[in-house]
């Protein structure tokens, strides 16, 4: 149990060593499949850069603010969510139901962790097959069209399983080595090679893509494909590209040093998110209008097929740079991986006192077993609609992104915004008078406000 010291200076799990460290993890949480794979699909299913304005809006207005409550959370309770927001809503004397805080994100993350490490495993095929083929180990003459390829993987809950596990036990591995040996040390590698791959890839774009195609389809906007839908879903791609709403960051927060800043530091994360996403949108668009067959908008299959197509539909070193974009791909998630399952970790070892391996093991196999139901609902259970005509999987997508995520971050603002003693946030986020109370403003009306009037919309609109 958390004592109720108000303050302690460290947390029990490790600190990060510097100001640095924080930041790539932080960015490499936020940096993910949301950047490379969803993002640049849904900026094609919504009409382009219209829908980037209202993003970016929802990044800046919403998605900041509540980032800064998240690490200020997380550094004022040094504990896991759930106990870090039991400890403070004693110190506050507030009442037992914002404990809801911890405890929905462990669910949140649960279900999110699930489907994640599935497409997580798509990459790692495609980086599997397309270095085989670059390496020569298998003929490209043997390979098939990217819709076959695609149909095919996707048929097979084996093929699709074996690589969700492989993702699993790099998740697992890491984790279970603890913060400093773990977590800081994977993320130092894996963000310096995502930060390299993303650049050789940007190049190459430029020289073999339609590069100027891109950069017009992703700054023009079209007004005239936004609707009410996109609004909700460039808000809940907010939360889930920053890594909000469900204590992954509060988590994170609870091991940054005393003296870091976090106002700047969170400026910092998201734009490096920003970038990072409208870089890969670029990319992507730039290699897929480079063939003209291939159309942006084709949804979740964006990535696996539209864009295969266009790295083995002769593009000049596709299968070299096509390898290379998988394995970004791969390296994004996992930094991602290792986030969503620390919160619940944190807890554990907490609680029950039991070393990290232990547990880690335990969260990986009960992530493995939910995420099967993602794995069927590509073959097995197609036909098994949840809801409407959606699968298990696109039930959980939605659900997490679009309600759960926005709400976890709607309650946490409340919660600093009119729960906490001002005096206590105030000294955690050092702003200067007038930007804290601009903060305050933010995080009391606007972003609480912004959240229920999408909720309201969309709700009205659905019935
Ligand atoms: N932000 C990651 C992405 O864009 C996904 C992610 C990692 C996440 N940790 C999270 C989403 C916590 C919500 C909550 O792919």
């Amino acid at each position: 149990m958390p004592n109720n010291n108000p303050k302690s200076s460290t947390s029990r799990h490790g600190m990060w060593q510097n100001k640095g460290t924080f930041i790539l993890a932080a960015a490499g949480s936020a940096v993910g499949l949301g950047n490379i794979w969803k993002f640049p699909y849904i900026v094609g299913e919504n009409g382009g850069s219209a829908f980037i304005i209202i993003y970016l809006l929802s990044i800046v207005l919403i998605g900041v603010p509540i980032m800064m409550a998240e690490i200020t959370l997380g550094r004022e309770g040094r504990f896991s969510p759930i106990n870090t927001m039991q400890k403070l809503v004693d110190y506050a004397k507030a009442h037992k139901a914002w404990t809801l805080i911890g405890w929905g994100g462990v669910l949140t993350g649960f279900l999110i962790l699930s489907y994640y490490e599935v497409i997580s495993g798509w990459a790692l095929h495609y980086a599997t097959e397309y270095g085989s083929h670059a390496l020569g180990l298998k003929p490209v003459s043997e390979a098939m069209s990217a819709q076959d390829h695609w149909d095919n993987f996707q048929a097979s809950p084996l093929k699709l399983i074996l690589f969700q596990t492989l993702f699993v036990i790099l998740t697992v591995v890491v984790i279970s080595k603890g913060v400093n040996e773990g977590l800081e040390k994977a993320i130092v590698w894996l963000m310096s090679a995502l930060f390299l791959l993303l650049l050789v890839l940007l190049f190459y774009s430029m020289f073999a893509g339609a590069f100027a195609q891109s950069v017009n389809y992703m700054f023009n906007p079209d007004w005239s494909k936004l609707g009410v839908r996109s609004v909700i879903t460039a808000l809940g791609h907010a939360f889930f590209t920053l890594s909000l709403g469900m204590g992954a960051i509060m988590a994170y927060g609870s091991y940054l040093p005393e003296d870091v800043h976090i106002p700047s530091t969170v400026i910092l994360i998201a734009l490096l998110d920003t970038v990072v996403a409208i870089v890969a949108g670029l990319v992507i668009f730039a290699i897929v209008f480079a063939n003209p067959a291939l159309e942006p908008g084709a949804g979740p299959g964006l990535l696996f097929i539209t864009l295969s197509s266009a790295f083995m539909g002769g593009m000049p070193g596709g299968i070299f740079f096509g390898t290379l974009f998988f394995i970004l791909v791969g390296v994004a998630a996992l930094t991602s991986l290792i986030s969503l399952t620390e919160p619940a970790i944190a807890w554990v070892v907490e609680k029950y006192n039991v070393s990290r391996a232990r547990i880690a093991i335990t969260i990986g196999v009960v992530a493995w077993i939910l995420g099967l139901g993602t794995v069927f609902s590509f073959n097995l259970w197609s036909d098994f609609h949840l809801i409407g005509n959606q699968t298990f999987f696109d039930v959980i997508d939605a659900a997490t992104s679009n309600i759960m995520l926005p709400l976890g971050g709607l309650f946490t603002a409340l919660f600093i915004g009119w729960v906490m003693p001002k005096e206590q946030i105030f000294k955690q986020l050092s702003l200067s008078e007038l930007g804290f109370k601009a903060w305050q403003i933010v995080i009391r009306w606007v972003a609480p406000i912004g959240v229920a009037i999408v909720f309201l919309y969309t709700y009205i609109s659905a019935s």
